[in-house]
């Protein structure tokens, strides 16, 4: 048995494309308006990435950013997981292109595929590596072109999503400190209703899954914090999947979360799908809103359906 030893967060990036797509390009593209867009979803604007543009792309800034932030050096990687739904190719895995592009010579590579949930899905199974002492450093990737799956006709889905990459690396931490505790969970039988067939666009009804959303969230938020042994009262910030402020705040409201202690960034960005929660942690990273000590909650939901959420104690 190896040894099982505590896990954190010990830098983070992120990087997206610098062409916005507003709410009134939009209204010139479907049948819709800003007012609809923003009272329904709280999404103002969008990144969305040239033709060119591959996930890998997206994720070398965010993965050199997150390196550098950690101090560590591409060589010393000892494995790459990325979450995506919008990989380069089928195969090699968009883990592989990413080691080439940053030299990380040594490492393991896979890609991961959860939806949504692919970062907290991916980061699980990177500390069970680190934990297990299997490895040392790993490279935990969100990265999407979430753009190029879109049906541009579809005024349901294509108001809804934009493009981006954040990452992570974890490496072992002080005792009490890193990832306390996680709930992964998934329901197939809800597959229908988010999906993104093979060459095909997404499709959704959003309706459904705005309920799934907020319910199982709920759940794998309460399901953590009771497993650490944490209060809500405790939690200093909670990071959610950036899909919908209208989620984001009924989740908060059920959980005793008030607003302050929840960090959105969705106007900006809209859902970058499994880049979505590592954005946005490092962007709270960057904003001095994490802190040594600070107890980090973050929780997404998605395809498949899916669903998980992940307690920290930040530093260590
Ligand atoms: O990572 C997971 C990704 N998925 C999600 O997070 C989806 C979760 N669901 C949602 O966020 C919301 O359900 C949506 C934002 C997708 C839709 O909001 P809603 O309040 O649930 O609206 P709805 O689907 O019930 O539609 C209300 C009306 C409909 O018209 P009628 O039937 O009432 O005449 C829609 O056709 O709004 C119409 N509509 C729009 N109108 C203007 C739908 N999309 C648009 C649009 N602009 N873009």
């Amino acid at each position: 048995m190896k040894r099982i030893r505590s896990v954190g967060i010990v830098g983070t990036g992120s990087y997206v494309p610098p062409k916005i797509l507003t709410n009134s390009d939009l209204e010139k593209m479907v049948d819709t308006s800003d007012t609809w867009i923003v009272e329904r979803t709280g999404i103002r604007e969008r990144r969305i990435s040239s033709p060119e543009t591959t996930a890998s792309s997206l994720a070398l800034p965010a993965s050199l950013a997150a390196l550098q932030s950690a101090g560590v050096k591409p060589e010393d990687v000892d494995l790459i997981i990325v979450a995506t739904s919008t990989p380069d190719m089928t195969f090699p895995s968009t883990a592989c292109f990413i080691q080439d592009k940053i030299g990380a010579s040594r490492a393991a590579c896979f890609d991961l595929s959860a939806a949504c949930t692919g970062f907290s899905y991916a980061l699980e199974t990177g500390q069970q590596f680190i934990a297990t002492s299997t490895y040392k450093t790993a490279l935990i990737v969100g990265a999407e072109v979430i753009s190029k799956v879109l049906d541009w006709t579809d005024r349901n889905t294509c108001i809804l999503f934009g493009d981006g990459a954040g990452a992570a690396v974890l490496q072992p931490v002080a005792d009490n400190y890193g990832i306390l505790a996680t709930s992964l969970g998934a329901d197939g039988r809800l597959a229908s209703i988010l999906e993104l067939p093979v060459a095909g666009c997404i499709h959704m009804s959003g309706r459904e899954v705005f309920k799934v959303a907020v319910n199982t969230m709920i759940e794998a938020v309460e399901k953590v914090l009771d497993s650490a042994g944490i209060s809500q009262e405790d939690v200093s910030l909670l990071i959610p999947h950036q899909a919908n402020i209208r989620i984001i705040e009924a989740m908060g409201k059920r959980l005793n979360i008030a607003q302050d202690r929840v960090f959105v960034n969705l106007q900006k960005y809209g859902n970058v799908s499994a880049g979505s929660t590592i954005i946005a942690l490092d962007e709270a990273v960057k904003q001095g809103r994490v802190k040594d000590g600070d107890i980090i909650v973050i929780v997404a939901f998605g395809g498949g359906l899916t669903w998980g959420a992940t307690v920290m104690r930040w530093g260590g």
